[in-house]
């Protein structure tokens, strides 16, 4: 069976990280689903000047956040791991604090507790202590926080190609992608 993942897409600024995401994903023929919050809606259609149906039709199947009845609440189905890109600090904040009170939030918790993969891409800058109080208590809970940092080693061209670095490299971390832009070295 192919490994399903769950993208969770929030209201942190970066839409275009998880469109490229999503379209890699489906490139590759890697089965995900997605929760979105309202907040996500909104910046998705504000940043990518997209309707956010566009963007959730990359998947199997999408979630609205209120839909807590659905299988990405459960520890039952059988999800590889959750990724949320980008994550707002609200959604990390209630992710440390364990409050599962939306499906993304009670699907991090669920990552979280099967020892599942639970990676947050985080955005936010400046970063205040409790954003970094939070970000310690997800690594120490067992998720990875994986900053939307994008690195310029490959010399990116265009902000298609900067935010298609990050996306290589997210993969390439959770096995699913050899990474074509990885550093060679000086030559
Ligand atoms: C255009 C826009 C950009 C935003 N950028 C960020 C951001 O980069 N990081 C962040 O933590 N919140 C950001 N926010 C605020 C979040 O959307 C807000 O805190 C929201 O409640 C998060 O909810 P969610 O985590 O359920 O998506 C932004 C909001 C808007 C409208």
């Amino acid at each position: 069976m192919a490994k399903k993942y769950l993208i969770g897409i929030t209201g942190a600024s970066g839409a275009i990280y998880a469109l490229t995401l999503v379209k890699a994903l489906k490139e590759r023929g890697i089965p995900f689903e997605i929760i979105v919050t309202e907040a996500g809606k909104i910046v998705i259609e504000q940043e990518l000047e997209l309707s956010w149906k566009d963007l959730a039709n990359y998947a199997e199947r999408v979630y609205e956040e209120r839909e807590i009845w659905a299988p990405p609440a459960s520890g039952s189905a059988s999800y590889e791991g959750l990724i949320i890109i980008p994550c707002s600090m609200g959604t990390l904040a209630g992710i440390a604090s364990g409050q599962a009170k939306n499906l993304l939030l009670r699907a991090a918790d669920v990552m979280l507790k099967e020892r599942r993969s639970l990676v947050l891409v985080v955005r936010e800058t400046p970063l205040n202590l409790i954003h970094l109080q939070n970000m310690l208590a997800v690594t120490q809970a067992g998720g990875v926080i994986f900053p939307a940092m994008p690195g310029f080693y490959h010399k990116p061209k265009s902000l298609e190609e900067l935010v298609e670095g990050l996306v290589l490299r997210l993969l390439q971390f959770l096995n699913l992608s050899e990474n074509s832009k990885a550093w060679k070295g000086l030559s």
